[in-house]
């Protein structure tokens, strides 16, 4: 099957919308995992003073986790998808939380500088995410977080099964009843097509990224998610894997 990129697949986002967020409440912990992962980026003193970006905010859920783990931040939310974006904006949300209709592609360093970039599910669906990751560094300020949610397998044979499993079993006819199947065949292909963890966490440090840590997802994510932590701009390097 052929991955969906760039316009296809933002189209086929808008029309994945009107079901998105039934969808994903099927998935158990979908939500928590995001808050988690939000936790995770450590901002200091509920983010007060300090600007986020949600990169491929989608309809708003990890907008909505960022504002619980970082109620007083600036939040700036980023998607390519103007049907998700009209999902996510029809929500009620504070004044300081704030979204745009950019494709990642698009960002330059002059739409910063963010303290934080956290980008739940989003670079496994980008054509060049090598090249986004370095527009990410390029946004946020020195020693600025980026926090990375995504479906990344850890390279063992039982998660690669374990997910051929849940798609087959799950996404694929939840995906099909919301006549959404296309959207779904490039989630469980994307996935498969996709760095492992390692490489990714390799990909980050590439991109010239200090102190990655790869950490793992609870549930029966565990080796098929991760959450990915790094810092921009000089500093010790650290690895860490689970
Ligand atoms: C799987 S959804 C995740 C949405 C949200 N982050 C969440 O956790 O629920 C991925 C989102 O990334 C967006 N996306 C995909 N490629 C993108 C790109 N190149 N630039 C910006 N957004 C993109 C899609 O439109 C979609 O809304």
């Amino acid at each position: 099957m052929t991955l969906l990129h760039d316009h296809d697949l933002a189209r086929a986002f808008d029309d994945a919308s009107r079901s998105y967020d039934r969808l994903t409440a099927l998935n158990p912990g979908y939500r928590t995992d995001l808050f988690r992962s939000a936790r995770r980026l450590g901002l200091p003193d509920g983010g007060r003073g300090l600007r986020v970006l949600d990169l491929g905010c989608g309809t708003g859920a990890s907008t909505r986790a960022l504002l619980r783990a970082a109620p007083y931040a600036r939040i700036t939310a980023a998607d390519a998808s103007a049907g998700m974006l009209a999902r996510a904006r029809a929500k009620r949300w504070p004044p300081t939380v704030r979204f745009t209709h950019r494709p990642a592609e698009d960002l330059t360093a002059a739409d910063g500088p963010y303290d934080a970039v956290f980008a739940a599910y989003l670079f496994r669906n980008v054509t060049r995410p090598g090249a986004v990751l370095e527009t990410v560094r390029a946004l946020l300020v020195p020693g600025g977080r980026l926090l990375v949610h995504e479906y990344t397998l850890s390279g063992s044979p039982l998660h690669r099964a374990l997910w051929h499993a849940v798609c087959r079993g799950v996404v694929l006819p939840a995906g099909t009843l919301a006549g959404d199947r296309g959207l779904y065949r490039h989630l469980w292909r994307s996935v498969l097509d996709f760095d492992t963890a390692p490489v990714f966490a390799e990909r980050i440090r590439g991109a010239g990224f200090r102190s990655v840590r790869t950490l793992p997802v609870a549930g029966w994510q565990t080796g098929i998610v991760h959450t990915f932590l790094a810092r921009s701009g000089p500093g010790p390097a650290a690895t860490e894997t689970p």
